[in-house]
């Protein structure tokens, strides 16, 4: 009999093909929405493997449940939608996909950094509903990148990626916070949190999503960082106490944020953040270029076949990995 593979959300097809030629059976949802989470349950309960979304919860419940999966590969290199810790003693191996979207997510978290200080989205929302009457000398002026300094919450390959554009691009000193001292070529030195949030101008996270970052950042950080400060986060909303967010950014305690993930997501359109003007919002885009998630939807497949067939993911989530 063949293996069964259910993919919770339509993905790009290389990886579905991959596994099809593999010989398995695969189905996709194809509703063009997310599962609840009893669908996702009885899906799970009838596949032998599953690739699934971050937007997908595999809880102690779900793997309980479906304790007889052979692997689950998650499209994506956040995996705290997942009980890691159960997974692993159910041992059903766990796969993510880091690496191939390395690009394209520190390539959103530096358009941030320049939309959020330079005023893209208010200074279009201008142009866009009739207040642009004529050049105007002193309105939406942010601050340059040039010299600047940018600290990076969890110098993994991410914020790696991030601080050698900056690097590079715009000549940035960069400081960082990670467990231990990490090799670079940026001259990049590691301080505590503290000491990043007084000397950055420009702070981007990308420390994964665990009971010790949760709320990492809140009000003592943002009352530390300078009234000039733009906080980027593309790693996950639930690092960011939200609403302290929101008063630092409606007193301007810093200058603007820019955010490809909140709280919950989707944030609700009514939302306070929605109204303030010095605040960029993003749908979780950090991975969404045809190459990332092509590579994504291959990587994905690979570590399905892999974990089928009994052998070591090609990129497998140890608890280790968990850490920036
Ligand atoms: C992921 O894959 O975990 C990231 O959120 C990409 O944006």
């Amino acid at each position: 009999m063949k293996n069964k593979v259910f993919i919770t959300r339509s993905i790009l097809p290389a990886g579905i093909e991959l596994l099809r030629s593999a010989g398995f059976e695969v189905s996709v949802n194809d509703l063009d929405r997310a599962l609840s989470y009893e669908e996702l349950k009885e899906k799970g309960h009838s596949a032998d493997a599953l690739i699934t979304m971050l937007s997908d919860r595999i809880d102690e419940e779900f793997l309980t449940y479906n304790s007889h999966l052979k692997v689950i590969s998650n499209y994506a290199v956040g995996t705290n939608n997942i009980n890691i810790t159960k997974a692993h003693e159910l041992k059903i191996p766990i796969g993510n996909t880091p690496d191939v979207l390395t690009e394209a997510t520190a390539e959103v978290a530096l358009g941030l950094m320049i939309s959020a200080t330079r005023n893209f989205f208010s200074a279009n929302a201008c142009a866009q509903n009739g207040e642009w009457i004529d050049w105007h000398p002193t309105k939406h002026l942010g601050h340059g990148l040039r010299g600047k300094t940018l600290g990076i919450v969890g110098l993994g390959r991410i914020g790696m990626r991030l601080a050698e554009m900056c690097s590079s691009a715009f000549k940035m000193k960069i400081i960082y916070t990670a467990n231990s001292d990490k090799i670079n070529s940026m001259s990049a030195t590691r301080v505590d949190l503290a000491e990043l949030c007084t000397q950055s101008d420009f702070i981007s996270l990308h420390t994964p999503l665990t009971d010790k970052t949760r709320n990492l950042i809140g009000k003592k950080e943002l009352n530390a960082m300078k009234k000039s400060a733009v906080l980027i986060n593309t790693s996950r909303g639930e690092i960011i106490n939200q609403e302290d967010l929101f008063f630092a950014l409606q007193e301007k305690n810093i200058f603007a944020a820019g955010l490809d993930v909140t709280t919950p997501e989707p944030l609700p359109v009514e939302h306070g953040l929605f109204k303030l003007k010095n605040v960029m919002i993003l749908p979780h885009i950090g991975s969404a270029t045809y190459e990332a998630r092509n590579a994504m939807s291959i990587l994905a497949a690979e570590n399905i076949i892999a974990g089928i067939n009994g052998s070591e993911l090609k990129s497998w989530v140890d608890k280790k990995d968990l850490l920036p």
